[in-house]
């Protein structure tokens, strides 16, 4: 794990000596460390959450400071994306992440940039020509690699951890994306190769949702062991784990973290959250292109979470956790998919316009039972 120390800046550094005069005798690590979720689990996993676009546009907000207070690992959610950072070829924007960066290197914080080859949230134009024809290979090829170039080259150093390939598979065929059509299969180890080459100490990861059903899992290994063998770098895996209160069960996890594990990864918990809405499709299926009609059966809870449902969301909570330290030895990080509940992207999937509570900070950004309950097990 990197020392976060080396990463402090002068406002840090402001900060800390303000906080060493009027703080008494604390240590300079205990005062900016002991707070939140991440002193919680400082000796286990670093604990991340994804900050909204929202969030990031209200610099010095709540929402940020309750962030900083809590988590020492940060994602951005959506403002890293190809279609935010670079809505056409030659528009770049990179006011948010840039403030992403700020933040994090202020606050001391391990980043990690999401996501560099994906299907989704890409225009168009990044794989057609006005003739609506697919671009050939090698011109996909020059576009990834100087797309990866100028990202991972801008925040070189800075940001320590990428999502290279984002949901290249579904269950254990490779998914048809223009990536796949225009490329071929090496599309995937080329995007590797390409963040290797653009900051060559940065911890490259495959991120995938439902990397515990089987069929994925034994694909997922077996590409990523054929890229190793031939010399591309691929640290870890990302398993998103969108969970739900039902599904997939702990030894259904265990197992993917455990086969991970052995094939040489690292393994991270990249987007953590629990839906406790009733289930329309399978455990964990966060693939964004499905959708569901609204129907109010299926939106139960819109004033107000019963008790007996909050208990039931902090119990798998800290099932879940208990698995995640139990192999903290395997684990590197366990990112939650956002901070409080308003800002989930489960209110509106997979269907839209639901109220959802699927996060450990309620609508008013306090802490639920369930984020109370991980603080205990941690004891
Ligand atoms: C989601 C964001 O949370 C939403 O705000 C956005 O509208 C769609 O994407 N898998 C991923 C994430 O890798 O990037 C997705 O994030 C959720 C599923």
């Amino acid at each position: 794990m990197m020392d976060r120390r080396k990463f402090l800046t002068n406002s840090g550094m402001l900060a800390l000596s303000t906080c060493l005069t009027s703080c008494g005798g604390n240590s300079v690590a205990s005062l900016i460390e002991n707070t939140g979720l991440k002193a919680a689990f400082k000796d286990k996993f670093s604990v991340g959450t994804a900050i909204s676009t929202k969030s990031l546009s209200e610099y010095g907000s709540k929402q940020l400071k309750l962030i900083a207070q809590e988590f020492n690992a940060i994602t951005a959610e959506n403002d890293f994306k190809w279609e935010m950072l670079r809505p056409s070829p030659n528009h770049w924007h990179w006011d948010l992440a840039d403030k992403f960066v700020e933040f994090g290197l202020n606050n001391n914080m391990q980043m990690v940039g999401h996501a560099l080859v994906w299907h989704s949230q890409i225009p168009e134009s990044v794989f057609f020509n006005q003739k609506k024809q697919l671009l050939p290979r090698t011109q996909l090829l020059t576009m990834m690699e100087e797309h990866t170039n100028t990202v991972v080259g801008r925040y070189r150093g800075k940001i320590q951890v990428w999502d290279v390939v984002n949901e290249a598979f579904k269950q254990g065929n490779w998914r048809k994306s223009h990536w796949y059509n225009g490329i071929g299969e090496d599309y995937f180890e080329h995007a590797f190769r390409f963040a290797e080459a653009a900051d060559p100490k940065a911890q490259l990861i495959y991120n995938d949702y439902g990397m515990d059903d089987p069929s994925k899992q034994q694909r997922v290994i077996e590409v990523i062991n054929n890229c190793k063998r031939k010399g591309v770098k691929i640290d870890g895996i990302g398993m998103q784990s969108h969970l739900h209160l039902d599904g997939p069960s702990i030894n259904e996890i265990e197992r993917s973290i455990l086969a991970y594990a052995n094939a040489g990864l690292r393994v991270n918990i990249t987007e953590l959250e629990i839906d406790v809405l009733p289930k329309i499709e399978d455990y964990g299926n966060a693939d964004i292109g499905n959708k569901y009609a609204y129907r109010k059966e299926l939106d139960p809870y819109k004033k107000a979470l019963p008790l007996a449902m909050e208990q039931k969301l902090a119990q798998r909570y800290e099932d879940v956790f208990k698995l995640y330290v139990k192999h903290s030895d395997k684990i590197d990080r366990v990112t939650l998919w956002g901070t409080s509940d308003d800002e989930s992207w489960k209110n509106d999937f997979p269907i839209k316009g639901r109220t959802n509570y699927p996060l450990l900070f309620d609508r008013n950004q306090q802490p639920k039972l369930a984020h109370r309950r991980l603080k205990k097990l941690s004891l």
